[in-house]
């Protein structure tokens, strides 16, 4: 089965969007650095998209496929209660879903404390540049394993 990596709004501009925040690796480098990462029996499936309806059938497909989920909301994180309810399926079908952010939306402004989509994820990983994903991806592995 896949690992479905799945990316929101503005983050296919990762490299030029404020990399003293998101630092100067693009998505694609993204998708170099985790192609590896799999744990065994498993591939990587990493997707982006600014459209809020896309990635919800992409958590649909998740709960059809039985597939964990890597899932970064992006601003999506902070109001979107469509996403959280999509998020709360896999979690309800005993999927993994892990929320990742690249940097700690904690120590940045006010509206980004609020996560709508942590109450429904297995466990977040935030802070740690692309490091997040790889985290989750041994994270993934050690619930699996
Ligand atoms: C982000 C943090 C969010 O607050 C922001 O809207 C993003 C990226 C991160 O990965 O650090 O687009 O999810």
């Amino acid at each position: 089965p896949s690992i479905l990596v799945l990316n929101g709004p503005n983050l296919g501009r990762l490299g030029s969007r404020e990399p003293e925040v998101y630092g100067s690796g693009t998505l694609e480098d993204l998708r170099a650095e985790l192609s590896e990462a799999a744990p065994p029996g498993y591939d990587l499936d990493l997707r982006q998209t600014d459209d809020e309806a896309e990635l919800i059938s992409w958590l649909h497909e998740a709960v059809d496929r039985g597939c964990p989920v890597i899932l970064n909301p992006a601003a999506f994180t902070h109001y979107s209660y469509g996403l959280r309810d999509a998020a709360a399926l896999v979690s309800k079908a005993g999927l993994i879903l892990i929320e990742v952010h690249i940097s700690n939306p904690h120590s940045r402004e006010a509206f980004r404390h609020t996560s709508v989509i942590s109450g429904v994820a297995t466990g977040i990983i935030a802070g740690f540049g692309f490091d997040s994903y790889r985290l989750a991806i041994r994270a993934i592995d050690l619930k699996l394993g």
